[in-house]
């Protein structure tokens, strides 16, 4: 590895934060000269950002390593970054050929990592500094409509099934001016919509503020439209962040707040340290302060221990609350964390049959919030082309993608009917807003 790297290109894989932090390593490596590259077989250097969540993590990453080999036996660099590499990338660099590896904490020293490697030899930094990486980063220059901004790291909630705490560490919260900076320079480079992210993003705070007051002043940047957050503990869901919802005109009306069961005796087990009725009155309240809100959550089915009742609870909870989306996933034991150490395992049978009839329930309760859509009026966000002529795909307030046919480009926000839904997606057409 003789030469250094002149193009790049970085494979994402796992959660926004992930996307984020692919983002910004791709402007690490072009404030180097760098330029980017179409795909993986023509760069010069592949960064795989990997996801340590679930399953197969690692093995995921040694198949994506095997598939940058060449025809002709030669591969580029290869630097492993994100969460596997903060958990097994040590063992990694022992098994397979791979030049850098680095740490969701460390990537701001990417630059240097690749100067060293190809000088030949592995550089390796899973470091995770006090300091953080966030003010070595350059500033950001082009970016889409809908932007995403880190500003909660890390986990001190230990979810007994969870990596998150040993790989991105403990609740770090960013700087109240570095955030509203880096908005400002993301409304400059064509963000219309910021989602802010965090492992627990509403655990941002700062001097006893909390993540509503980052909205507030956030709310008052000339050119944002649109503020989201994501993802969110029901612990840290505050009066004032819920007052937000009621008081802050971007403040887009969507909650995403993971639950992972409907059953007391699992959420104890899981540690989650809430209950399915503390859980259900937040959610209530959330609606008293905004009645429209489009409500999230993340499952996981077979945990140890869950019986059937357990997971009929699950449904019943799917039920009561009407989600509009949800995640749901089925458990999968994470070295190192106390979940991989219990009894009474769920069959695999079982768990694949409880996520099917669990994802049939939360595609039903989609449809049915995408049907009861048709016929509102809203603004949407045009974010992409569709697949036809003068068609482009936006998202409504309520994160639901809707494709119209316009004369409108990328960026704008128009008024559009709902005029039909599918289980996926909406169909609308522009209304031009007529004078009162
Ligand atoms: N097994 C299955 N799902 C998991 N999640 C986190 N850890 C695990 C695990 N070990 C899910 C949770 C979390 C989402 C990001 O991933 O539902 O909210
Ligand atoms: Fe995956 Fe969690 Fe890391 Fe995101 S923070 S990439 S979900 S392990």
């Amino acid at each position: 590895m003789a030469t250094p790297p002149k193009t790049y290109h970085v494979k994402s894989f796992g959660c926004q934060m992930n996307v984020y932090d692919g983002e910004r390593m791709g402007e690490l490596m072009a404030r180097q000269g760098m330029s980017v590259a179409d795909d993986a077989a023509s760069a010069d250097l592949v960064v795989l950002n990997t996801c340590h969540i679930r399953e197969k993590a690692t093995e995921k990453v040694y198949s994506e390593i095997g598939r940058l080999r060449r025809d002709d036996g030669t591969r580029p660099m290869i630097a492993v970054a994100g969460c596997v590499a903060q958990a097994e990338g040590a063992e990694i660099a022992r098994r397979a050929k791979v030049d850098v590896v680095v740490g969701p904490q460390a990537y701001h020293n990417l630059p240097d990592l690749v100067s060293k490697a190809a000088k030949g030899g592995l550089a390796l930094d899973t470091d995770m500094p006090a300091a953080s990486k966030f003010g070595a980063l350059p500033s950001r220059r082009r970016v889409g409509p809908s932007a995403f901004l880190t500003v909660q790291e890390g986990c001190d909630k230990f979810c007994t099934y969870c990596v998150v705490p040993y790989t991105r560490g403990a609740e770090v919260s960013r700087p109240f001016d570095a955030i509203v900076d880096e908005a400002k320079a993301l409304v400059d480079a064509g963000a219309k919509e910021i989602t802010l992210l965090g492992q627990n993003v509403n655990a941002w705070e700062e001097d006893g503020r909390g993540l509503d007051a980052l909205i507030r002043a956030l709310d008052r940047i000339e050119g944002l439209a649109r503020i989201r957050y994501t993802t969110s503990h029901p612990n840290d869901m505050t009066q004032g962040l819920i007052d937000a919802h009621a008081q802050v005109e971007t403040l887009m009306p969507y909650l995403h707040l993971p639950v992972q069961s409907g059953s007391d005796r699992i959420l104890k087990a899981m540690n989650r340290s809430h209950s399915r009725d503390s859980y259900l009155r937040i959610l209530d309240r959330v609606r008293a302060a905004r009645p429209d809100i489009a409500l999230s959550g993340d499952f996981i089915v077979g945990f140890p221990g869950e019986t059937d009742q357990d997971f009929e609870d699950t449904l019943s909870l799917v039920a009561d609350v009407g989600y509009a989306h949800a995640f749901s996933f089925k458990y999968s034991p994470r070295p190192g964390t106390p979940a991989a150490d219990m009894d009474d395992a769920v069959e695999a049978h079982v768990a694949d049959e409880r996520l099917q009839r669990l994802q049939a329930a939360i595609g039903e309760g989609q449809a049915a919030f995408n049907a009861h859509s048709v016929g509102r009026r809203c603004e949407i966000l045009l974010e992409r082309k569709g697949r036809r002529p003068g068609q482009l795909i936006g998202k409504s307030p309520w994160l639901q993608s809707v494709h119209l046919v316009t004369d409108a480009a990328i960026g704008d926000i128009v008024t559009v009917e709902i005029e039909s839904a599918g289980p996926n997606s909406l169909a609308g057409v522009e209304r031009v807003r007529t004078a009162a």
